[in-house]
């Protein structure tokens, strides 16, 4: 059955921290790209659980290798070792192009090793080699560290002053960026796609210039992965498009298929500054993780070739859009989409999922869809369907037939 009646989720609302306001769906089930709330009803997941579920909902081959491994071991800390984690650190190492792995459970505990990798090596170089230079619009997290540099004042407000010296520049501001960047400088932090910011790619140029800057200035570069790497654009890591070498990946949504597990990459030296005892966690890189997570980059492997056409097709329908007054700049790369909208977003994701389609907003006015990578030519046409009638009902002046809540991120 696809259509819907909203009810709210039966979720406690007198024992949870009111951090998030929900989309109004609660969720039994999913396979392949669909959900099932629990009324049985059906929705096409383009949201993909923030980027995370890259292959969909209940893959056969994540749910073997999760089930055979749950009955072995789940968790050993790190205190042992086990083999998946030394064969998964080989794998990424491989496709990133960098030396050496920390594993961890977030994509902002994934940040929080690269920005103390970088404070430690700055801290080594020169006492005054602390600075850090960061993009507005950015999102890097909800931890201290991470908070620190993502561009976005409005989520820093509260918790200011979060300590660390941070420039901020204009995403492809080069001229900003050169005059940004000194001797003092620690490390220069990247989204090669901004993300929640609004789905904005960087230029190739811009990246470039990132790179030999911060190598003349002896600082490190920082792509931050979490959401726009692991094939989401068609490579294996955005930054990749723009042919450079960061020092630092951080990479974390998709990796586990939904089980928590964040990887930050270094090279050999930038590791080096994070010696045995400086750093460390309970859970991350565990058994179950990354032996799901090395299942996961053996299918990304095969569909990885297929990524960018995928996008190309979703692009080219998302197109059919435009004939919506309210429908502005469609921006993309590989499958990461975001509609800017000269309106509110959150009516036209509320209508969507009353017609069984979920898309998240952001910033406000911007519809993101971050589609799981096996995504069909008749799903990406059902989607755009739904999208186009959402668009309309949501865009006319006729009220709503459920509440509008504020979006969860
Ligand atoms: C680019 C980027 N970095 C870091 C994070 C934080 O990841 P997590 O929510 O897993 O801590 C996110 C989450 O959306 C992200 O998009």
């Amino acid at each position: 059955m696809i259509g819907r009646a909203f009810t709210l989720p039966s979720m406690s609302e007198q024992h949870l921290l009111p951090i998030y306001d929900r989309y109004p769906l609660e969720v039994e089930c999913g396979r392949g790209c669909n959900l099932f709330d629990t009324a049985g009803r059906r929705y096409l997941d383009m949201a993909s659980g923030i980027g995370v579920n890259a292959f969909g909902y209940a893959h056969p081959r994540i749910t073997a290798a999760l089930r055979e491994q749950a009955g072995l071991c789940v968790h050993t800390s790190n205190l042992v070792g086990h083999r998946y984690q030394g064969e998964l650190a080989e794998k990424l190492c491989r496709i990133s192009g960098l030396d050496r792995a920390f594993f961890s459970n977030s994509g902002t505990e994934a940040m929080e090793a690269a920005l103390k990798a970088a404070r430690a090596r700055g801290l080594a170089l020169e006492p005054q080699k602390t600075r850090l230079v960061a993009l507005r619009g950015s999102f890097h997290g909800r931890t201290h560290g991470s908070l620190a540099v993502t561009g976005q004042p409005e989520l820093r407000r509260l918790f200011e002053p979060l300590g660390a010296a941070v420039t901020f520049i204009d995403p492809n501001d080069g001229e900003g960026l050169a005059a940004a960047v000194s001797a003092e400088t620690a490390a220069v932090v990247v989204e090669p796609v901004l993300g929640e910011g609004g789905i904005y790619p960087l230029a190739e140029g811009f990246l470039r210039q990132a790179r030999e800057v911060t190598g003349r200035c002896g600082a490190l570069l920082v792509a931050d992965e979490t959401q726009c790497g692991l094939g989401r654009t068609g490579r294996y890591f955005a930054y990749q498009w723009a042919g450079i070498q960061p020092d630092i990946a951080v990479t974390a949504k998709p990796l586990a298929a939904g089980l928590p597990l964040g990887a930050t990459l270094f090279t050999e030296e930038a590791s080096r500054h994070l010696p045995a005892h400086s750093h460390g966690t309970t859970f991350g890189g565990g058994p179950l993780a990354c032996r799901v997570a090395l299942e996961f980059l053996s299918l990304l492997e095969e569909v990885l070739p297929r990524i960018e056409e995928t996008g190309a097709r979703f692009r080219a329908c998302l197109e059919q859009l435009r004939h919506h007054p309210a429908v502005g700049e469609i921006r993309s790369k590989g499958l990461m989409f975001g509609i800017q909208l000269a309106r509110p977003g959150l009516p036209v994701v509320l209508a969507a999922m009353e017609r069984g389609l979920v898309v998240n907003c952001t910033q406000g006015n911007v519809i993101r869809l971050l589609p799981p990578y096996i995504v069909t030519e008749e799903e990406i046409e059902e989607a755009v369907g739904i999208l186009d009638e959402a668009l309309s009902a949501a865009l006319s002046d006729r009220p709503l037939p459920c509440p509008v809540l504020r979006s969860p991120l």
